[in-house]
């Protein structure tokens, strides 16, 4: 007998099949995929892709560990298995619960997971505020679209609401703690791209806060990517804040030679006109940054953000956006609007907002370059004003 209780005869045997059990079958709103065994159900349904993937606020496939938190990806188990077709007796959280050979799940086609997540939201939401049209994360916020897809009009929630002060972790990053959904992404990112972490969840409960241990400075390297991973508007670029609206921008994909240890130099560039407002890592349609030969795009913070000028990149082309992205609004380059209607209906006034923006935009005065501002952009900045 081995030391695992197994005679050798069985242990070969059971060898032999996980040999053989190559791939398992999982079917996610009907439709059925063979994936390889240990996928977990969220990564499954992103296989099939579309609408069949649940939402993640707190997964993030590039950082080990992470998931559990957030709830949002709750799906129903219908069918265990093949060998054990029982349901699941509760919800589970897809990011964390490996597929069996011949599991049936729900996601998009339960009742019970829309009506959870409706609730998900609502508590995400407890203490969120719908600050969004002030906020620098609208148009890209993870919370944001949940908050359309499974939002209520109102809120049960009579309590006074937590609210913290900004706090600067570093030259470049603001923390608005008001705004954390605590996913503990950046804590990841800190932990497994930087050297050291300095900042993490300290207290419990409805006290608890993402805060560095007495107001140390986050000075490493690769901090900024937690700006990146955060999915909400918490974790904000100092360099970019309030300059401008991330639709009004025009993202395209841009490489240099970094010499940073780590960077892959490789870069989302938001442009308006000529001016670099903002960098970041390459996004992928999850919202995570992409991956290049096999590893994750993470830039450093000389890229991100001392490197705004376009002389310094090779632009490879225009980034492509999702077409249910606000971002996407403007970016259509052979849309041509019908001129005499629109200036019929504008009574002759220029239709220059409905052209592309970016080459007609006399929005700032054209000696003030508001990316380069070391501060937030005011009313003084911009024509007729
Ligand atoms: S600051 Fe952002 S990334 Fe960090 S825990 Fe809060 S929501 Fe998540
Ligand atoms: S994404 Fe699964 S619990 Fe947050």
């Amino acid at each position: 007998m081995l030391h695992c209780g197994l005679c050798v005869k069985e242990c070969l045997e059971y060898l032999r099949m996980e040999e053989e059990i190559k791939t398992i079958k999982v079917t996610i709103d009907n439709i059925t995929i063979d994936v390889a065994p240990g996928t977990t159900i969220l990564n499954a349904a992103r296989q099939i892709g579309g609408d069949v993937t649940p939402p993640a606020m707190c997964y993030y496939s590039k950082l080990d560990g992470s998931g559990g938190k957030c709830r949002t990806c709750l799906v129903e188990v219908a069918a265990g298995s093949a060998a054990d077709p029982r349901p699941m007796p509760k919800l589970v959280a897809s990011c964390r619960t490996g597929v069996m050979d011949g599991m049936v799940v729900k996601n998009i086609t339960s009742e019970k997971v829309t009506d959870a997540r409706n609730g998900v939201v609502e508590f995400l939401l407890l203490n969120h505020p719908l600050d969004c049209p002030i906020c620098d994360q609208a148009g890209e916020c993870h919370l944001q679209d949940l908050g359309y897809e499974h939002g209520k009009e109102g809120t049960r929630y009579q309590f006074a609401r937590r609210t913290f002060k900004k706090e600067d972790i570093g030259p470049y990053i603001q923390l608005h703690m008001t705004r954390c959904i605590l996913c503990y992404r950046c804590t990841y990112v800190a932990d497994q791209i930087t050297q050291k972490r300095v900042h993490g969840v300290i207290d419990r409960g409805d006290h608890a806060a993402i805060s560095t241990y007495i107001s140390k400075a986050i000075d490493n390297d690769f901090s900024g990517n937690m700006i990146d991973v955060c999915p909400v508007g918490a974790l904000t670029d100092k360099t970019f804040r309030f300059k401008n609206r991330v639709w009004f921008t025009k993202p395209v994909d841009a490489h240099r030679n970094c010499t940073t240890p780590g960077c892959c130099g490789k870069a989302t560039l938001w442009l308006r006109g000529e001016e670099v407002f903002r960098v970041t890592a390459r996004k992928d349609q999850w919202g995570e940054v992409q991956s290049f030969d096999g590893k994750p795009g993470w830039i450093c913070n000389t890229c991100r953000f001392e490197t705004k000028k376009t002389e310094s990149w090779t632009v490879e082309g225009i980034t492509t956006i999702s077409r249910h992205s606000v971002i996407g609004l403007n970016k259509y380059k052979t849309l041509e609007m019908p001129k005499e209607t629109v200036k019929a209906v504008m009574k002759g006034t220029d239709p220059k907002l409905l052209m592309d923006i970016h080459s007609v935009s006399g929005v700032n005065k054209p000696d003030t370059h508001l990316s380069e501002l070391d501060r937030a952009a005011k009313s003084d900045d911009f024509k007729n004003n």
